[in-house]
């Protein structure tokens, strides 16, 4: 029998979650690269399986119950019983307060916390059944407070609260549950910002860089080892954190 473990990373067809997927195959395991297109999964899928790795390209809508029970199974039966979830796809949805509508909150609210419930939920029983497992929930700086995301920050500042809850519920099945909160992240969502607002992607990064203590912006690699260190073997003691790797401290 396989002693190769199983992660789901969602939002992996690229950015934060397509660096988690193929970190977390480097690491060995076997992964399941969701996200919305199955086709979309292609190049995570084929990075990884050039390098040796196992991976499944996976459509789904976390934020759709039937679609993430119908996913979840399909991993188990291909690729093997997921004891590793990385709840990471996530959208945008900004604006102020006065100009958000409804359908802004409902759509931010349905990705990340419903989404994280969903993927979470129906991965359980085989953390359960195996008496280990691994939650890595994606929060954020903006958890804390941001200028045009009250719904943002309020499913972000929720991720947290979700995984502290994991954590003290599945601990005594072997299974943790931690969160990682970036802060300024090199991606298309963050190219998509800077589009919004008006300002060159380079200029963006290069103003945020200043604020930054490290003085650079992060980049995907940087939230995939910090993903890889809390799904490890070692890290079977740490449970309900949120660790804000921003580049300096937030709180
Ligand atoms: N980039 C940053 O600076 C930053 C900072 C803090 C937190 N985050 C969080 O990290 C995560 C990844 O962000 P990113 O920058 O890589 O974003 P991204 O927009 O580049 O990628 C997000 C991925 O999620 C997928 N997705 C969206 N809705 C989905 C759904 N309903 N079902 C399945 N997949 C879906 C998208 O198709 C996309 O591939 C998100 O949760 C984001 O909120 C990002």
């Amino acid at each position: 029998m396989s002693t190769q473990k199983t992660a789901i990373v969602t939002g992996a067809a690229r950015g934060i979650g397509a660096a988690v997927a193929k970190r977390l195959a480097d690491d060995g395991l076997a992964v399941a690269v969701l996200d919305l297109d199955a086709d979309a999964c292609a190049d995570t899928v084929k990075a990884i399986t050039d390098k040796g790795g196992k991976a499944l390209a996976v459509g789904a809508n976390v934020a759709d119950e039937a679609s993430v029970q119908a996913a979840v199974e399909k991993v188990a039966n291909e690729l093997g019983a997921p004891t590793v979830v990385v709840n990471n796809a996530g959208i945008t949805r900004d604006n102020l307060l006065f100009k958000m509508t409804v359908d802004d909150w409902d759509a931010v609210m349905a990705v990340h916390l419903r989404g994280a419930f969903n993927v979470t939920k129906a991965a359980q029983k085989y953390m359960v059944d195996a008496g280990w497992g691994r939650v890595v929930n994606l929060s954020s700086t903006s958890a804390l407070g941001n200028r045009g995301q009250v719904n943002y920050s309020a499913a972000k500042a929720g991720m947290q609260g979700f995984t502290k809850t994991l954590a003290i519920e599945l601990g005594k099945f072997g299974v943790t549950a931690n969160a990682i909160a970036p802060g300024f992240i090199e991606t298309e969502m963050t190219a998509a910002t800077a589009e919004r607002i008006g300002v060159p992607f380079e200029d963006f990064k290069k103003a945020s860089a200043a604020q930054i203590p490290v003085n650079r912006v992060g980049v995907p690699e940087d939230i995939a080892h910090t993903a890889s260190f809390f799904i490890s073997e070692g890290a079977g003691f740490v449970s309900g954190q949120v660790v804000y790797v921003a580049g300096g401290p937030k709180d």
